[in-house]
Order: C-alpha cells, then sequence, then structure tokens
C-alpha cells in the first residue's frame, strides 16, 4: 500500500456579525479601553446571536471549508468539533453538524482540550487518515464562551469572543501536510482555568448557579505564565521532530490569546514578529476556534501559501498545550466542481424524515 499523506485541503471560518467592543466592555464592568488593549491587544470580539450557537457557526464553518476542498459532505469519514461551549453536554456537537451539513457515512464526535483542541484534533484526524483507516477528515474548533462568561467579572468578560473555523483534512500520496505534532497535558493545572458547574463533580443546582460555578473560573496570572514556557517549548519540539528548524518556517499561527503571551513566544524562538499571525485585535480569545479562524485570514492576506511550512501551537485549560507542523498544501486536483451548500436541502429533509419514521414506529411499537 502506498503511503497515505494528511493534507490540509479546505479552510473556512464563521464568525457572528455582532461586534462588542472594549468601551462597549467599560460600559459594563470597571475596565478601560487603555488596560485591555495594554494587556491583552484586543480591541473588540464578536458575539453571538441568541439564534446562533456553537453547532451553527460550527456547520457554517464546516461548509466553507467544503467548498474550498471541492468535497461533497457525503464523502466526510470522520468529523470531529473541538470545543468547551457545546451544545449540549450530550450529544456531541459534531454529530448536530453532521445532520445539518449531510454528512451521511461520516463517524462524529467532540474533542476537549481547551484552547489546544484543535491542535489535538488535526492530529487525531491526520493520524486517522495516515493509518489508511479514512480519506476525509472535517475537523471543526468553535465556541459560544459569550454563554460561559461572568458579565459582571472583569478578569475574564474582557478575553473572550464567539467564532469557529474549520479544516478538511484528506489523504493523498503526495508528500506534504501534516509533518509533525507535540501534545501535551498536565491536569494538575486543571483549577487554574476550569468551569466547574454543570457536570458530575457538582452538578446544575440552585446552589451551584447561585455560587457562579457555571462561569469561566481563571487565575490569569499563572496561566500566562504556563503559556510563555510552553509554546516555546512545543514549537521548538515539533520542528525538532520533523528535522527542521526555526528558519524552514515561512509562518507561526499561535493560540490568540494575549498579544503579551504571543511576543513573549516569537522572543523565546528568536523570530520575527511579523511572521507571526495575529488578529486577536479583532475576535479576541475564540479558544479552539483561533487558529483556524487565523489560518483562514492568513491565506485571505496572502500570508500562507501552498509549499509553505507553518506551525500552529497552542496552549489552554487542562492544562493541554501542544503544536504541529503543517507543509501546506491546497485543494486536491478535481475534475468537477461541486456544490456542498446545495445538498442542505436534501439534509434537511433526511433529517426531517429520519425524525419521522422514528415517531412512527414509536407510535406502532407503541400500540403492541
Ligand atoms: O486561552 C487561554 C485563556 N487564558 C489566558 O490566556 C489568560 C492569560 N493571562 C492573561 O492574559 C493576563 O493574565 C490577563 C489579561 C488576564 C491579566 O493581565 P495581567 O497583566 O496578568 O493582570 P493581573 O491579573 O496581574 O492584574 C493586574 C491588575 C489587578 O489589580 P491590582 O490587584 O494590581 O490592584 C487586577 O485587579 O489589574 C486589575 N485588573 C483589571 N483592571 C482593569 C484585572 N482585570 C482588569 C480589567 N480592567 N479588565
Amino acid at each position: 500500500m502506498s503511503p497515505s499523506y494528511a493534507h490540509i485541503t479546505g479552510w473556512g471560518m464563521a464568525v457572528p456579525d455582532k461586534i462588542l467592543t472594549n468601551h462597549d466592555l467599560a460600559k459594563m464592568v470597571d475596565t478601560s479601553d487603555e488596560w485591555i488593549v495594554s494587556r491583552t491587544g484586543i480591541h473588540e470580539r464578536r458575539i453571538a446571536r441568541a439564534d446562533q450557537s456553537t453547532a451553527s457557526l460550527a456547520a457554517e464553518a464546516g461548509l466553507r471549508a467544503l467548498q474550498v476542498a471541492n468535497l461533497h459532505p457525503g464523502e466526510l469519514d470522520m468529523i470531529i468539533v473541538s470545543t468547551s461551549s457545546p451544545e449540549y453536554i450530550f450529544p456531541a456537537t459534531a454529530c448536530l453538524v453532521q445532520d445539518r451539513i449531510g454528512a451521511g457515512k461520516a463517524s462524529a464526535f467532540d474533542l476537549l482540550a481547551a484552547c489546544t483542541g484543535f491542535v489535538y484534533a488535526i492530529n487525531l484526524g491526520a493520524q486517522a487518515i495516515k493509518s489508511s483507516a479514512v480519506k476525509n477528515v472535517l475537523v471543526i474548533g468553535s465556541e459560544t464562551l459569550s454563554r460561559l462568561v461572568n458579565w459582571k467579572d472583569r478578569n475574564t468578560c474582557i478575553l473572550f469572543g464567539d467564532g469557529a473555523g474549520a479544516f478538511v483534512i484528506q489523504a493523498s500520496e503526495e508528500p506534504g501536510g501534516v509533518l509533525s505534532a507535540v501534545l501535551r497535558s498536565d491536569g494538575s493545572g486543571g483549577d487554574l482555568l476550569s468551569v466547574p458547574g454543570g457536570g458530575s463533580r457538582h452538578p446544575a443546582s440552585m446552589q451551584s448557579l447561585y455560587d457562579g460555578l457555571h462561569y469561566i473560573q481563571m487565575n490569569g496570572r499563572e496561566v500566562f505564565r504556563f503559556a510563555t514556557r510552553v509554546m516555546v517549548e512545543a514549537t521548538q519540539q515539533t520542528i525538532e521532530s520533523a528535522n527542521l528548524t526555526m528558519d524552514d518556517i515561512q509562518l507561526v499561527i499561535p493560540h490568540q490569546a494575549n498579544q503579551r503571551i504571543i511576543e513573549a513566544a516569537a522572543r523565546g524562538l528568536d523570530y520575527p514578529m511579523d511572521k507571526v499571525m495575529v488578529n486577536l485585535d479583532r475576535f479576541g480569545n475564540t479558544s479552539t476556534a483561533s487558529i483556524p479562524i487565523a489560518t483562514v485570514e492568513a491565506i485571505e492576506q496572502n500570508r500562507l501559501k501552498p509549499g509553505d511550512n507553518v506551525v500552529m501551537v497552542a496552549f489552554g485549560s487542562g492544562l493541554t498545550w501542544g503544536a504541529t507542523l503543517i507543509q501546506w498544501s491546497g485543494p486536491l486536483p478535481y475534475r468537477r466542481k461541486v456544490s456542498p451548500r446545495k445538498v442542505q436541502w436534501f439534509a434537511r429533509t433526511r433529517s426531517l424524515l429520519a425524525r419521522l419514521r422514528r415517531r412512527i414506529e414509536g407510535i406502532l411499537w407503541g400500540r403492541e
């Protein structure tokens, strides 16, 4: 069997239209535009409308990625949605996306590695392809963290934003694509960044709501110190394991958490900031969605081209961190254009009919 390489062949992002500026936040909590910009680099972030959710943003980003890859949703073998703000505890948000986009033969599951999740998901999808188990994988990072933020807590509410980004990963015999990855975790720091309520440890109750356990809790200073250390380590390790050096890297796309963390990492790597993608000024920290969103913008700005070596590096709750080195590709050659969006009508109808069939079966079996 010829070796299979895992190439990124499609990409897409979806962010809500609604913008929340630092000036808006200064009317809600004791903060200022000057403080937020100087401590984080963030100017504004996007906030989901009431009718938008993690699944709807994920499906939109996924469809856009399929459009770029020119891949029919029915060809997908696997959908991984990385998120810390899932639609529900279960079912998995990935299953809702599978139904929405009409990916009839795909497995679908969520991955929770917080802001590092997209790097984990890329590696998982790429390994499944390299093992020849699957050919076409859709990985999505999607968050509506605005639903988990305490809008009275100035330590956290200034940081986060909503959005989604997606990659299509496909098998090819052409060398390139995902070259290496390093994934790490340290659960001893789990309490530094968490949403403690609503799970089995602190089930939702009047008391858990009263104590605010359903909100994001964070020790910002500790997370900051951890982040600056591991971003450098993980980048170096993934480059070394591909037998390359920083000189071979055309672009670094870091998790968009804080301008100061990103600059500290670039200094630690002795790498110029003009080769580091930053767009957190307009989107804030969208957690696991930040890397794919920044990637889409890097491509639009012509900063990432086929053949380039790009490192994506992230850290987050868990604690988790990781990096992946990718030789950038682009859509695989194709004979005819497909339109993933055109099958949406069939997907909705199929979903409706499946629900109807279950209802009828339920009535019939109930009578027996
Ligand atoms: O995806 C991972 C998500 N998490 C992160 O990336 C968090 C990483 N950490 C950070 O980005 C930074 O630690 C923060 C931006 C959260 C905070 O910046 P900092 O420079 O570490 O500030 P600090 O926590 O040391 O607080 C300095 C002061 C404190 O006042 P005192 O105690 O010195 O009087 C805070 O109470 O700034 C105060 N402060 C604020 N002031 C105005 C904290 N938040 C605010 C605010 N506006 N929003």
